[in-house]
């Protein structure tokens, strides 16, 4: 039910511009990819065909279950992206929308992503952030406590590119998008 009704919350979102975006989030990607909170695995369908073999993780068992009506021959697991149950060095990408603003320990889950990405690998993320404008961002400080109890976790005001950058990643391209409050990283493990 949780599962349905996300996707019906997803759909005008999708339309003005968020499917597109996940399309752009996993294009030239090749290898073996790791998708980090792929929830009802609405990324899943972009994924071009010089990716072999895409793994898809999720706390949420059943989003993972509407997910693998989105493509076949994908990996699916409930698991949590700060313990990942994979071997180091598994993966040439890692994928994930929308999701660290909800880890509670994302430090945690980005050295896991950094330990299963090989060497060289890369993690390519689209996030709402915090936004560069203090205005903005104060009124996003305000907003956390109660949108996070209302959208199950969720923080408007995560700094997830700093995130990136302390867990050690090299970046290697950022695109902001809504005034910041959006974006684009892609990045490297060194
Ligand atoms: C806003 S949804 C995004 C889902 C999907 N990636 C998308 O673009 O529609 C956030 C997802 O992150 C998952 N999630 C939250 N914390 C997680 C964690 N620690 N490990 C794995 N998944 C997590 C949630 O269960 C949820 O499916």
């Amino acid at each position: 039910m949780r599962a349905l009704a996300y996707d019906a919350v997803m759909a005008p979102l999708g339309w003005v511009g968020l499917n597109a975006a996940r399309r752009q989030l996993v294009e030239g990607l090749s290898g073996r990819v790791l998708e980090v909170g792929a929830g009802t695995g609405l990324a899943l369908p972009g994924y071009p065909d010089s990716v072999t073999s895409v793994t898809a993780v999720d706390v949420d068992l059943g989003a993972l279950t509407r997910a693998r009506e989105r493509r076949s021959g994908v990996a699916l697991l409930q698991a949590d992206a700060q313990a990942l149950p994979f071997a180091d060095a598994s993966f040439d990408a890692v994928v994930s929308s929308l999701v660290f603003c909800c880890v509670d320990a994302p430090a945690t889950a980005l050295s896991e992503v950094m330990r299963v990405l090989k060497p060289g690998g890369e993690l390519r993320l689209l996030e709402h952030v915090r936004a560069p404008s203090r205005v903005l961002a104060t009124a996003q400080d305000l907003l956390t406590p109660a949108w996070r109890k209302l959208s199950g976790g969720c923080r408007l005001n995560r700094d997830t590119f700093r995130l990136v950058e302390t867990a050690g990643f090299r970046v290697v391209r950022r695109e902001q998008r809504l005034g910041g409050m959006g974006e684009f990283i892609f990045a490297r493990r060194p």
